[in-house]
Parts: C-alpha cells; sequence; structure tokens
C-alpha cells in the first residue's frame, strides 16, 4: 500500500454559481472566494432579488466575470442553455423557499431557473430559511419533488436565523458547502438519501488525558474525518450523533447532534450511551491507549527534579471499540479505524486485517499515517476492510470522498 504522499489538487471545472434572495447571500461570497482559489472557473448568475442584497460589482471582483443576471442579454449566445449545458456543476445558494418551488415546478423565467432546466451535471441546492417556511408542507413537498429527480437539496444548519430568531433554516458554513460541491464534483452520485431513518453514532478528534491542570498527553487527530463522515451522513439522512474530543477549529456540521468530549472515559460513557439503538457506530477518533495513573490536581513543579529520567506511570485506558463490538444489539453495525505506519512486523495493510480480526468489527478503515498521510490535512486515503473478506482500496480524494465510501459500504449492508 502506498503512503499518502503531497495531494494532486482537483483539476480546474466549469461551475454555475446561482445566488437566490436571501439576506444568505452575504455568506456565498466566501464560498464564490474559495471556489476561485481553488481554480475552478465560476460563472455567477444571481436573480434580480438576490442583487439587492449583494451587488453585481462584489460577484464579479469575486469570480473574475461578468456576471450574468439576464436572459435577454447577449442573446445570441442563448446563455440561458449553454451555461447550463457548460456546466460541471450547478450550485445554488442560498435556496430561498421561492427558488426551491420555481426549481420544483420547472419554471423558466428568470436565467437561473432556466439553467436549473437545462444543466446535466450534479445540481446542490443549498437552502437558507426562517424554520416555519421550511417545515411548511409546501417547501417539504417541492424538496421531496426535487429529490426524487436527483437534485441535492443540503440539509440546512440550526442556529441564529435573520433578527432575533434562531432554529433550523441556517445556511451552513462556507467551508461545508464548498465540501459538499467539491465531493460532487468528484462524485456525482455521493449523496443519495440512502441512510434516511438510520440513526448512526460517530466519534472524532482525539482524547487528551491530563498530567495536571495544565499538561495532558494527546494526539495529532484534528477530527476533520470524522467530521466529514459526519456531514456526509447527515447530507444522506440521517440522524447523526457526533461525540467529538478536542475539535474547537471545526464548525458543527449541519444537521448534526455534537456532544463535547475531552478524556477516553468521558468519550466511552458519551458513545456507550448514545450507541444502543444506533443503526451504526463508526469509531473515527484516535483515543488515548494509555491515561497517567495518577494526575496532579496542581500543576507539577519541575523543582525538585534532578538531571536523571523522570518516569510517568500510565494505566491502559478502556478500548471502547472493543466493548462497543461486544455490547452491540445484533443488527448495528461497527465500523473501526486503524491508523497504522508499518513496521518489521509487516505494511499497514498487514496491521489492518489483524486489527480487524482483532477488534471484531464489521468494518475497518485503514489508513498510511506519517509523512503527511491522515493526520492535521484536508485529503486522505486507504483501504476499507469487510470482515467478509472485502477489501477495497479508497482513492485518495478530500475526506469526504472517504466519507462517501464508507457510508456506500454501511448502507449496502444495512440494506441486506
Ligand atoms: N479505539 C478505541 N478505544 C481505544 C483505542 C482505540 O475505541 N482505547 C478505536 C479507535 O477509535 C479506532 C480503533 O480502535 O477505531 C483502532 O485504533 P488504533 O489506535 O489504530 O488501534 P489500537 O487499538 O490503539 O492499537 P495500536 O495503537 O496498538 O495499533
Amino acid at each position: 500500500m502506498s503512503q499518502a504522499g503531497p495531494v494532486r489538487p482537483d483539476p480546474p471545472r466549469r461551475i454555475v454559481l446561482g445566488i437566490g434572495g436571501g439576506i444568505a447571500a452575504y455568506k456565498v461570497c466566501e464560498v464564490l472566494r474559495r471556489l476561485t482559489e481553488r481554480g475552478h472557473q465560476v460563472r455567477v448568475i444571481p436573480t434580480e432579488t438576490a442583487l439587492r442584497f449583494v451587488g453585481a460589482p462584489t460577484w464579479e471582483a469575486l469570480s473574475g466575470l461578468p456576471v450574468h443576471r439576464d436572459l435577454f442579454v447577449d442573446v445570441a449566445e442563448v446563455p440561458h442553455v449553454r451555461l447550463g449545458q457548460a456546466a460541471d456543476l450547478v450550485l445554488v445558494a442560498p435556496a430561498t423557499a421561492d427558488l426551491l418551488a420555481r426549481a420544483a415546478h420547472g419554471r423558466a423565467d428568470d436565467l437561473l431557473c432556466a439553467t436549473l432546466l437545462t444543466a446535466r451535471c450534479p445540481v446542490l441546492l443549498v437552502p437558507a430559511m426562517h424554520t416555519e417556511m421550511w417545515e411548511h408542507p409546501a417547501t417539504v413537498h417541492n424538496v421531496a419533488v426535487l429529490c426524487s429527480r436527483g437534485t441535492v437539496v443540503a440539509r440546512p444548519a440550526s442556529g441564529r436565523l435573520t433578527g432575533a430568531d434562531s432554529g433550523v433554516g441556517r445556511l451552513p458554513e462556507p467551508a461545508e458547502i464548498v465540501d459538499l460541491a467539491t465531493l460532487l464534483l468528484r462524485r456525482a452520485d455521493a449523496l443519495p438519501l440512502d441512510l434516511t431513518g438510520r440513526h448512526v453514532v460517530i466519534s472524532a478528534g482525539g482524547t487528551r488525558e491530563p498530567l495536571d491542570p495544565v499538561r495532558y498527553l494527546g494526539n495529532r487527530s484534528s477530527g476533520r474525518q470524522g467530521y466529514a463522515l459526519a456531514r456526509v451522513a447527515a447530507q444522506r439522512g440521517a440522524r447523526v450523533t457526533l461525540v467529538a474530543a478536542h475539535t474547537a477549529d471545526l464548525a458543527d456540521p449541519a444537521g448534526v447532534e455534537v456532544v463535547q468530549v475531552g478524556t477516553a472515559r468521558q468519550m466511552r460513557e458519551a458513545v456507550l450511551t448514545a450507541a444502543p439503538h444506533a443503526d451504526a457506530v463508526v469509531m473515527a477518533a484516535a483515543v488515548a491507549d494509555f491515561r497517567p495513573a495518577n494526575p496532579y490536581l496542581s500543576k507539577i513543579k519541575k523543582v525538585g527534579f534532578g538531571p536523571d529520567p523522570v518516569s510517568l506511570s500510565l494505566v491502559v485506558n478502556p478500548d471502547i471499540l472493543v466493548e462497543l463490538v461486544r455490547r452491540r444489539p445484533e443488527s448495528q453495525l461497527v465500523v473501526g479505524f486503524a491508523a497504522e505506519t508499518g513496521d518489521c512486523e509487516g505494511d499497514v495493510l498487514t496491521h489492518g486485517r489483524a486489527k480487524l480480526a482483532r477488534k471484531g468489527c464489521d468494518l475497518l478503515v485503514v489508513n498510511a499515517v506519517g509523512e503527511g498521510g491522515a493526520f492535521e490535512v484536508d485529503h486522505n486515503t486507504g483501504w476499507l476492510l469487510g470482515d467478509d473478506g472485502m477489501e477495497a482500496h479508497l482513492p485518495e480524494g478530500p475526506k469526504s470522498l472517504l466519507a462517501a465510501y464508507v457510508w456506500d459500504a454501511v448502507a449496502a449492508r444495512l440494506k441486506q
């Protein structure tokens, strides 16, 4: 198995970015900036209402291209057909209740809706609206119609809305929108609704075991792979509980319940509490195998220590994955991760196979770590091993791509 080396950037693609008439349009400026920084050519089509929130000069400056706003400009070039036909992805954010209704009905009376009708590439609509509008049966019906046609309608986040309101309907963070768009550019079929009605529990991040109130034993896990698993599962329809350890840099994924923990024992408690009725549990966290036997209640002072080596007494932490496997209900799938470097005893894959057998889980994702692989980076690669002998190579790509392959395998097994 090859080590994960420097990642190749995604090739530049042609993206149509439609802007709906909602206040969240200002957050989409950041989405546009991130997409163009990745080298993509982004054609912006704001609706007339969208231009009342953010003007054409902003979109033109950020995209480096003229804004397309009217069916009756450059008519000889037939823009409503050309833009949709040429796109590799059409992304609409914010997708307002009105825009969802118009798209569901196949309206073609402005450039953006006409482009949606001519696009044959993946279409990602990212809604943002007040909770009442999102939950209204008309909107629910429109979303169902769009999804039945293969359009991906992202799950909105919860939180502060315009004014004093708070609830479901907030635009997901720009980084999350870009991640979903990047995923669809890599795999058009990465976000089916095949986890609808399922509950999944995912652990993420790295636990920290205190030595004293200031110091800890920790590891380099950033939590990004676990967050990508949670984001993709939620977008595939699942109810998601994410147990996260030390992931303060990461925004909560849209539609996901996040439980924050610190130590391995806290993670064990949170995961075992959430797991009993879950359809699948994925242990992506880097759990500390050992903890200091006697953590100090006050800061350890160096006064009193001489030049001789100082030893630290450690005790073994519970193995959460093994406990999950032992306690699980019959129908529950348990997925582990293995961070391996390979050594004189065997390569990464050999260690992975042995770990799958030792832990007794259904699936094991094997990552090569060290040398720029897996930790603190946005990309990942590896192998997916199954207890039935399956061994699939996971192509290098964003962590959400690896997440999509894991959920493919989980969804297929749950269906059986
Ligand atoms: N794991 C766990 N509880 C622990 C240690 C690990 O649940 N105390 C889980 C991890 O979340 C991961 C899997 O076990 O899903 C493998 O973790 P890894 O650190 O690769 O393996 P270890 O069992 O710790 O074995 P070793 O470090 O010796 O390779």
